[in-house]
């Protein structure tokens, strides 16, 4: 009786879905197993923070295979485990120069001098009494993907994480930095403003004035809540769509300037060394990039049939306009669906329904922001950057799906 009911529902839900999916959903009906056993006892009591399943196992990748100190790495947000555009806050990317420091709200201030009429300290109380705006934007580090400037070959059996998990999305609360400037009444020889946080290593970096106040953030908040020790715990600089490094945690200073004051981070490090052995400095704009994030690197294909393709885009420029999507390793390109909404500076959602035919078959997405500017092939990339480069790779990420459904880096096929 029971297993009739059961079997009469599912066939329903069968029959609701479209008839392409449904044939693609012909062999996981035929591999149903009887239903588990529904709980009989109560489950657990109302809680103050919740946690989540223990089934669910999606982690930051820690590279723990490295001569680098914990305390000065990365981990990598789980992009092929993570779904829409917002990346849970205990996902978020890390980079740290010195660890994560314990910092008391109560004592944290930010303070703002230099160049101005009225040099001030604001405590992390004080801001949250100012007018305040929530954003959605991405954060990514400059040397996300790094892995695929050189070393060809040695990254086939990389996957998206490990390549691309430096980058997150979140919506972040705080103080336009502009209104605080405002209230310093900045000298108009200013056109630097050094920013510094309060970890170990006074990790600081060289904004222009312009960016400070355009759109620059005092973040406090991220995802509805006090932000992560990791993400800057109790105060960050946000930037959005600059380079992750300069959107400096835990902030505590913000010294107005007549020029940069070329730190460490911003001169031996952070710099784009080209060909010809000039560097470029100051490169801030993360520029257009997109990636396929499931199925990626890593997966198998059950077999031919119909398969959901998505990902994310960003543009650190601006709106993403169009992404497309090859499966013949760029011969060909055919537009995906953007996933509402679509906003400038952020992640943004892609899908695309790929009927496999069971071929060896080359992935890859591309996106077009509303600058104009379309994420360029990784050949055309380094032939115009070199191998030298650490940051800023955004070239095209190409997977390599086997006839046996196996999937692989094809960055260098
Ligand atoms: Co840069």
């Amino acid at each position: 009786m029971r297993q009739s009911i059961m079997t009469t529902r599912s066939r329903r839900w069968f029959l609701r879905l479209g008839a392409a999916w449904s044939a693609a959903l012909v062999a996981c009906r035929s591999k149903t197993a009887p239903p588990g056993a529904e709980p009989r006892a109560l489950g657990a009591s109302v809680s103050a923070y919740g946690s989540r399943s223990r089934f669910n196992r999606a982690a930051r990748l820690v590279n723990t295979n490295t001569r680098v100190p914990l305390e000065e790495a990365a981990s990598f947000t789980p992009l092929r485990d993570t779904y829409g555009i917002i990346t849970p806050s205990s996902l978020h990317f890390e980079r740290h120069h010195a660890g994560v420091p314990e910092i008391d709200p109560a004592t944290h201030t930010l303070t703002i001098h230099g160049l101005v009429d009225r040099p001030l300290a604001f405590t992390v109380d004080d801001l949250k009494r100012l007018p305040s705006v929530s954003r959605i934007h991405f954060l990514e580090c400059s040397g996300n993907s790094l892995s695929e400037w050189r070393r060809p070959g040695e990254s086939a059996r990389s996957d998206v994480q490990r390549i691309h998990g430096l980058t997150s999305c979140s919506e972040w609360t705080g103080v336009p930095v502009s209104l605080l400037l405002r209230e310093c009444s900045v000298d108009p020889k200013a056109t630097w403003v050094l920013a510094e946080g309060a970890d170990a290593c006074k990790m600081t970096r060289s904004i222009p004035m312009k960016k400070m106040l355009d759109d620059a953030l005092a973040v406090y908040a991220q995802n509805g809540e006090p932000l992560r020790p990791e993400q800057g715990y109790p105060l960050r600089l946000l930037l959005p769509g600059w380079e992750g490094n300069s959107n400096v945690k835990w902030l505590r200073r913000l010294k107005a300037m007549d020029q940069p004051a070329m730190s460490r981070e911003e001169t031996s490090k952070y710099t784009d060394l080209m060909p010809d052995g000039t560097a470029r400095q100051f490169t801030f704009d993360m520029e257009a990039k997109s990636i396929i994030t499931r199925p990626s690197g890593g997966d198998t294909l059950a077999g031919p049939g119909l398969y959901e393709i998505t990902g994310i885009a960003w543009s650190g420029r601006g709106t993403i306009a169009r992404v497309e999507i090859t499966i013949d390793g760029g011969a060909t390109w055919t537009p995906a669906e953007l996933q509402t909404p679509v906003l400038p500076r952020a992640h943004t959602r892609f899908r695309w329904r790929w009927q496999w035919d069971g071929r060896d078959a080359l992935i890859a997405s591309r996106c077009t922001d509303d600058t104009g500017y379309t994420q360029p092939p990784l050949a055309d990339l380094i032939a115009i950057r070199g191998r030298n480069s650490m940051y800023h790779n955004n070239g095209i990420q190409m997977w390599k799906v086997a006839a046996d459904g196996t999937i692989t880096n094809a960055n260098r096929a």
